[in-house]
């Protein structure tokens, strides 16, 4: 048994508990607020929120507030240019991956020269301080507040690309799921089931370790119980309580494992089509995805797709269990009529797709317990699109 275990971050973790913002010690003197070009921040108080618990602390701040879904590098190098000409000298992402992803991108890159994809692609080398980043998650999905990971896109190359190091573990994490109440029906079932993913891909990674393994199985878990009574039920504070930790939880996976080729195949589809969710893409890969492994070398996943389907509630010993309780989950968070074609999708785009996963995120295939080439690729990506 061979494995590391890191994650430095503070986790501040229950209701109510962004109050505590206002008390806890802080890396810095003065904040970059960093959150998307949506009305939410604003509209449900957050952002006032913040900003006056963060001066209750005697902290300084000041809002980038142009950040878009699938998150962009210009956006990140217009930001690094406002902290510096602020001075601030720590970024707090508030919302979603989109938010705070972007706050860890920027931290790279306030005191280093260039751009920041001169980094991502290993053109430049880290030589100056990384900014601490504080990251307060109000959706259930990435576990970006648990990981060290970043994922911008650049329009100009098609390219959506995660980038992490260990310097971008937020400092602190306050995962409160009262902040998690208000998110819309369709994207509760989108973000959930991005966690969901990120514990089955860390599951069935070739570098999974005991820590990771258990906090995966329990996300699964969690996640096929509470996910769909958060989708019906947005106020049920049990199952946003539930999908908050699920997802904190996946991130941890992340971590210490790794997400596997799914993930290289969804950035694909969402760097040429960035109006498209992360969990959209990803829910419709996954059901050709998991089916392809278990029809390419079905020793290699079978007692791991019985696990995680027993995880789900799902009883049987054979392998497809696992693609059943994936159906299931998939439908009842209201899920099962989603259509790549519907963000213009189409099949003959799918040599592409596949061609660009491996070109922009190729690591991650090799951490696939069963190996795929491109002309895998193609085909469950052509199988995904309908
Ligand atoms: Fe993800």
């Amino acid at each position: 048994m061979h494995f590391d275990y890191f994650i430095p971050t503070r986790i501040i973790f229950g209701r109510g508990r962004l109050d505590e913002l206002s008390s806890l010690p802080l890396p810095g003197k003065k904040a970059l607020i960093v959150i998307t070009n949506g009305k939410s921040m604003r509209n449900l108080g957050y952002l006032d929120k913040v900003a006056s618990l963060l001066e209750q602390n005697g902290v300084e701040a000041e809002v980038y507030d142009k950040v878009l879904p699938n998150p962009i590098e210009k956006h990140v190098m217009e930001a690094v240019e406002q902290a510096r000409n602020g001075n601030c000298d720590f970024i707090i992402g508030l919302g979603g991956g989109s938010a705070i992803d972007s706050a860890k991108a920027i931290a790279l890159m306030v005191k280093n020269p260039g751009t920041y994809w001169d980094y991502v692609k290993g053109l430049k080398k880290i030589t100056q301080k990384i900014l601490p980043v504080v990251a307060i998650p109000t959706t259930a999905g990435t576990g970006t507040e648990a990981d060290p990971w970043t994922v911008i896109s650049n329009l100009d190359t098609n390219e959506k690309i995660g980038y992490g190091i260990p310097e971008l573990f937020p400092s602190v994490a306050i995962v409160d799921p009262l902040l998690m109440v208000s998110v819309p029906q369709k994207l509760t079932a989108y973000q959930g089931m991005d966690a969901f993913f990120h514990a089955v891909e860390g599951y069935l990674a070739c570098v999974a370790q005991p820590f990771s393994d258990m906090l995966a199985k329990e996300a699964i878990r969690l996640i096929a119980e509470f996910l769909p009574i958060a989708v019906v039920d947005g106020e049920n504070l049990q199952a946003r309580e539930q999908m908050a930790w699920a997802s904190t939880a996946a991130g941890m996976v992340e971590s210490t494992s790794s997400c596997i080729s799914e993930h290289s195949m969804e950035h694909a589809l969402s760097a040429f089509y960035p109006d498209l969710p992360h969990g959209a893409g990803l829910v419709a890969l996954s059901v050709p995805y998991f089916s392809y492994l278990l029809e390419k070398n079905p020793d290699k996943v079978r007692v791991r797709y019985i696990e995680m389907a027993h995880a789900m509630g799902m009883p049987g010993e054979t392998p497809e269990s696992f693609i059943e309780a994936l159906k299931k989950l998939i439908s009842a968070v209201g899920l099962s009529d989603l259509k790549l074609s519907d963000w213009g999708i189409r099949p003959e785009e799918a040599e592409k797709l596949a061609a660009n996963s491996f070109e922009a995120m190729g690591a991650l295939y090799e951490l696939d317990p069963v190996a795929l080439t491109p002309q895998d690729a193609a085909q469950i990506i052509g199988r995904a699109i309908r």
